[in-house]
């Protein structure tokens, strides 16, 4: 049976990463209503992932003996005024969630759920991961200067290979 203080904060993260998916999904119709073809795609996957990460939440949660509660989830911006804030808020966002994993895995130290933990694990590396591809990107932009963004958006179109973005 899942301790009911893990039970909690699991539960708390099926609705960050549902945010987190409307968030990218935001980004994604951004970047889709101005002309970034790469980009849009790149933040489709992206948020095809995230939900992902709520399904993990709630079948996890589940499967534990607990119950995953379905969240309302607040409206994310919609709004950007360029391609770099886009991206730098794309990072900050997943430093947060890092963070929100961070403190899962101490309040399953806390209460000696070793279980959970070693699950979080996935989460752990998952955040490396995506920490690391944001920051490549950012980096790339900050190279390639504001009159490049064409070649951005080319550039970023490969990095999620042939797959078709979701709904298409
Ligand atoms: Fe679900 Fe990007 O973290």
């Amino acid at each position: 049976m899942l301790n009911k203080n893990v039970e909690e904060a699991l539960v708390k993260q099926i609705e960050k990463e549902a945010y987190s998916s409307n968030f990218y999904l935001a980004m994604a119709v951004w970047a889709d209503t101005n002309g970034f073809e790469g980009t849009a795609k790149w933040f489709y996957a992206q948020a095809d992932e995230e939900r992902l990460h709520m399904l993990k939440f709630i079948k996890y949660v589940n499967e534990r003996g607990g119950k995953s509660v379905i969240p309302s989830i607040e409206q994310p911006p919609y709004d950007y005024k360029d391609m770099k804030e886009v991206f730098a808020k794309t990072l900050e966002h997943e430093q947060y969630v890092t963070q929100l994993i961070n403190d899962i895995i101490a309040v399953c130290v806390e209460e000696k759920d070793y279980t959970t933990q070693t699950w979080m694990q996935w989460f752990v590396n998952e955040q490396i991961e995506e920490e690391a591809s944001v920051a490549a990107i950012n980096d790339k932009l900050r190279i390639l200067g504001d009159h490049s963004l064409y070649m951005f958006d080319r550039d970023i179109l490969a990095m999620r290979g042939n797959t078709p973005a979701s709904a298409e």
